[in-house]
């Protein structure tokens, strides 16, 4: 039987080596080696050429990339579990699979999420920066306070896989789990986590002294947390984000900030990556993370490794196990 022709696979920045190592034995690979993202002509031009697009989360990938695939583009094999940078109704009408690559970085993710549950009350990127400056002077009964996170309540937005890996991890650190989702958990898994539900995201703004944010970013979700929210939530809470900037009014997150509407933020991700309201950069009790959530060398290692399933199982005629739209033949 002649070998089936190697699919043409663009990705579109660098990836783990062994991960780009796989993928040129596998298909016919053409890898970024600068590692400068795509702009839009130059997405355009891959979608236009590959038979699979192996975008990430620095790609647009809107309806006029889409467009230029011209019935070419079969797959888009994202690396990465959020998929907000993709028209997904785009991808659909132009009859393009879209894969992701969820579970992989949940731990990572929720880790990093408790690092800054941890960080921005206690102070740790402040106290790091004191002991670099020199200018510590040592020990004081009345130095460096914070505030204590044990006994606190902490209000989960998004009940997923990243939404409850934080929930296992904040019970441990004494903290009492809040969620609001679109839909209640199972009551067993409720009982597990030990977490309360809330119907309404304003009533359960209203209460808590951290809010972490875990859902994905859609239209549902953009700027679900601005000005109003604020003005619900107590003045000595806590807002974290290690999902997407988006979902976060980021002018109304300074403006509350600078009013002292809220005590603090921790934020791993921005409204208009990489670029940052300058504000941030100079308001107390602000961390700021260039998104590293799932960046380990495990979980990059096991992106990749799903990128490549997804691909070979689409390319053996298969339904992909990371398929993103439901209903795709
Ligand atoms: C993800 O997987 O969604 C990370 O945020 C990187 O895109």
């Amino acid at each position: 039987m002649p070998a089936r022709p190697r699919p043409k696979v663009i990705v579109t920045r660098r990836l783990p080596q062994a991960v780009e190592t796989r993928m040129a034995e596998l298909f016919d690979v053409e890898l970024n080696l600068t590692d400068t993202p795509m702009d839009a002509s130059q997405l355009a031009s891959a979608a236009a050429r590959a038979d699979v697009l192996v975008p990430t989360v620095t790609d647009t990938i809107d309806s006029a990339v889409l467009a230029a695939a011209n019935g070419k583009l079969k797959l888009m094999a994202n690396f990465g579990v959020g998929v907000d940078h993709i028209d997904l109704a785009a991808a659909r009408a132009a009859g393009v699979v879209v894969t992701n690559t969820p579970g992989v970085l949940t731990d990572d993710t929720a880790d990093m999420v408790m690092a800054l549950i941890l960080s921005v009350p206690r102070r740790l990127a402040e106290g790091e920066k004191l002991v670099r400056s020199g200018e510590w002077s040592g020990w004081s009964p009345t130095g460096m306070l914070g505030h204590r996170i044990t006994g606190k309540r902490l209000g989960i937005i998004g009940m997923g896989r990243i939404g409850r890996a934080v929930a296992t991890r904040a019970r441990a650190f004494g903290l009492t789990v809040h969620y609001h989702n679109r839909h209640r958990l199972p009551l067993e898994v409720e009982g597990e986590l030990e977490a309360t539900w809330w119907d309404s995201l304003d009533a359960m703004l209203a209460r808590m002294d951290f809010v972490t944010i875990n859902c994905p970013h859609t239209p549902e979700t953009h700027h679900l947390i601005g000005a109003p929210q604020f003005a619900l939530m107590q003045r000595h809470a806590y807002l974290i984000n290690a999902a997407r900037g988006e979902i976060i009014d980021e002018n109304a997150l300074c403006e509350a900030l600078a009013a002292g509407r809220i005590a603090g933020a921790g934020l791993d991700v921005f409204e208009k990556e990489p670029a940052i309201d300058p504000r941030l950069l100079d308001l107390p009790g602000v961390v700021l993370l260039p998104h590293m959530g799932s960046a380990t060398f495990e979980g990059r290692q096991a992106m990749g490794e799903k990128v490549i399933t997804n691909i070979r199982v689409w390319a053996d005629g298969h339904r992909s196990p990371d398929q993103v739209l439901e209903g795709w033949a």
